[in-house]
């Protein structure tokens, strides 16, 4: 099956979908985008992430490309025309195109570039590697000072993932000066302690609030377990009973190791396998 990628108002062949090289996201990351779970064919917390993708342009002075109801129509057409059952959607919105320039106000010329793509993943795969967890390393956390932005400028998040595959790792712990765990390269980071509470940092500019963390707060309210948002150490963290990431492309995924250190007896902990098997009962599934 040929896939199409959705190209501001087009379904073009994956082969022809392209953008302008003078598109602001080419040339300086000046775009943000959202990454959302697609499982048994229906978006998973479509409206959180439509709500994040909202927050993050209006905080870098863009305007919506269209509705959030076009959106979603959009987001729900690109999932349909791939025939993704399980898998991903990607959707990105860049300021626009124009003649290479730091400013852009006063450019009444630029209009947003919106690429959207969904694609299938092995969910085999991911629930073998949710069977035994994964191993992450911690690396310095040198991005910017609006993490919770999702911007497309994610070099520093490329080079600690690989710098973490180079160790073995499936993912990198992003740390703070002080020695703190800010979130993963790619996903919020959790872990919990030795009195069983489940521990995550608070939401500040620090990280990203990520959906999959937001919804696993609410299945934890429904369940009424106790949770503390604040920032806790690398030592904290290899010290814990329990570790796991949320992201949209995990949802909750078992941490077993922590850099050498095994956590808990190494193998993925009651409590995370149960918020990994309950989470989708509390997601919102799209129609
Ligand atoms: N990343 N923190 C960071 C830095 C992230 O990039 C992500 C998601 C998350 C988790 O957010 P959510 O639960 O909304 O997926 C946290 C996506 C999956 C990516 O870049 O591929």
């Amino acid at each position: 099956m040929s896939r199409v990628i959705y190209v501001d108002g087009q379904y073009a062949p994956w082969g022809e979908a392209s953008v302008h090289a003078e598109d602001r996201g080419f040339q300086f990351g000046d775009a943000v985008y959202e990454v959302c779970e697609v499982a048994k064919g229906h978006l998973v917390d479509e409206t959180r992430h439509i709500a994040r993708l909202a927050r993050s342009l209006k905080e870098l002075d863009m305007a919506m490309p269209m509705s959030a109801a076009a959106l979603a129509r959009v987001m729900r057409e690109t999932v349909r025309r791939n025939r993704v059952r399980d898998g991903i959607l990607y959707l990105q919105v860049s300021r626009g195109v124009a003649p290479r320039d730091f400013l852009y106000s006063g450019n009444d010329s630029l209009s947003p570039t919106l690429v959207c793509l969904a694609r299938s993943v092995s969910m085999a795969k991911v629930e073998a590697q949710a069977v035994v967890g994964i191993a992450v390393k911690t690396m310095p956390d040198i991005r910017w000072g609006r993490c919770d932005i999702k911007t497309v400028m994610l070099l520093p998040s490329v080079l600690a993932k690989e710098a973490a595959k180079a160790e073995g790792g499936k993912e990198a712990w992003l740390v703070d000066r002080d020695g703190k765990v800010t979130e993963g390269a790619s996903s919020n980071a959790w872990i919990i302690d030795a009195d069983g509470r489940l521990v995550t940092r608070q939401a500040d500019r620090g990280i990203l609030r990520g959906v999959t963390r937001t919804t696993v707060i609410d299945l934890l309210g429904r369940e009424g377990m106790e949770l503390v948002e604040r920032p806790f150490s690398v030592a904290e963290a290899k010290q814990a009973r329990e570790a796991f990431i949320t992201s949209a492309t995990n949802t909750v995924m078992p941490v077993v190791r922590i850099d050498e250190t095994t956590i808990g007896d190494g193998k993925p902990g009651p409590f995370t396998r149960k918020l990994r098997a309950e989470f989708h009962s509390v997601a919102e599934i799209a129609p």
